[in-house]
């Protein structure tokens, strides 16, 4: 069973992480066979499984459906609960009862986005709660209003030290890792080499101590974007495009279902049912 402390190690050890995103029982269920490190919930479900234009418009409630599923799909796998949109930001009470709220759905921890006083404060009391706690700094998509659209960060020296001095803050609150999002590699490298918790990167290259992305997004099955960061594993939307198609056309030509995937009835029942 893979823990926060997994993750301590895997960074200590020099081994890259592997985090992907589930919103679903049956994806839970093949990140899990496939031994992968972590698990996001993201609240980019809101755009990959809703169909919403940006992430606002998710509330906790709604997360908890999705996190539930992952959790019955991956129960020996380490889930982490991604807090949305002002499920965290109005209070410290309100963060922590809804961090609370994730970990009773079966999250082992939360992941909260940018740094400020309120958030290091409610790091602090969900760590000592127990509730362990992913931070996430860079391009932060809850932010994107303020921060004016989908723009690379850590582009100068300045901006990195600023993202350096957040994450040292972020570590010293108890996070256990730091999501660095959309940045350049050398930017994330400097940022990774210090800080003494792991860094998960996306869209911030290959220094970072592991990586994450959107499942649906590599397994080419979210086809509405493709972002510079994403490469194709799979092509799930051209399979499943070819599948339904295969269907439509076998059942308008009476080839499905055929005897295999029917029942048969009892041929004195048939009998009775030809001589009325
Ligand atoms: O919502 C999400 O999926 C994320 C990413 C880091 C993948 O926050």
């Amino acid at each position: 069973m893979k823990t926060v402390s997994t993750f301590q190690t895997l960074k200590e050890n020099n081994e890259k992480i592997a985090m992907l995103t589930a919103y679903d029982y049956s994806t839970a269920k093949a990140l899990e066979q496939a031994e992968i490190d972590g698990i996001l919930v993201g609240d980019s479900l809101a755009m990959v499984a809703l169909g919403y234009e940006n992430t606002y418009n998710i509330t906790i409630d709604e997360m908890l459906i999705f996190l539930k599923a992952v959790s019955r799909g991956a129960k020996n796998s380490f889930i982490i609960g991604d807090m949305p949109f002002m499920s965290y930001n109005l209070s410290v009470a309100q963060g922590l009862e809804n961090a609370s709220k994730m970990i009773k759905a079966g999250a082992n921890a939360v992941k909260l986005e940018g740094c400020n006083e309120h958030i290091l404060t409610l790091v602090k009391r969900c760590v000592e709660s127990g509730i362990p706690v992913l931070g996430h700094l860079g391009f932060t998509p809850q932010l994107m209003n303020t921060i004016g659209g989908h723009k690379i960060q850590g582009k100068t020296a300045d901006k990195i030290e600023t993202i350096l001095k957040s994450a040292k803050k972020l570590e010293e609150a108890g996070c256990f890792g730091i999501v660095l999002e959309l940045m350049p590699s050398d930017s994330a490298k400097y940022i990774t080499e210090n800080l003494k918790i792991p860094t998960i990167g996306i869209g911030a290259g290959v220094e970072c101590s592991g990586q994450i992305v959107v499942t649906d997004d590599i397994l080419g099955k979210f086809t509405d974007f493709k972002p510079k960061f994403v490469k194709y594993f799979a092509n799930l939307h051209e399979e499943t495009l070819r599948g339904i198609k295969n269907y439509i056309t076998e059942v308008k030509d009476g080839i499905f279902p055929s005897d295999k995937e029917s029942f048969t009835l009892d041929s004195n029942e048939k009998d009775k049912l030809i001589s009325k």
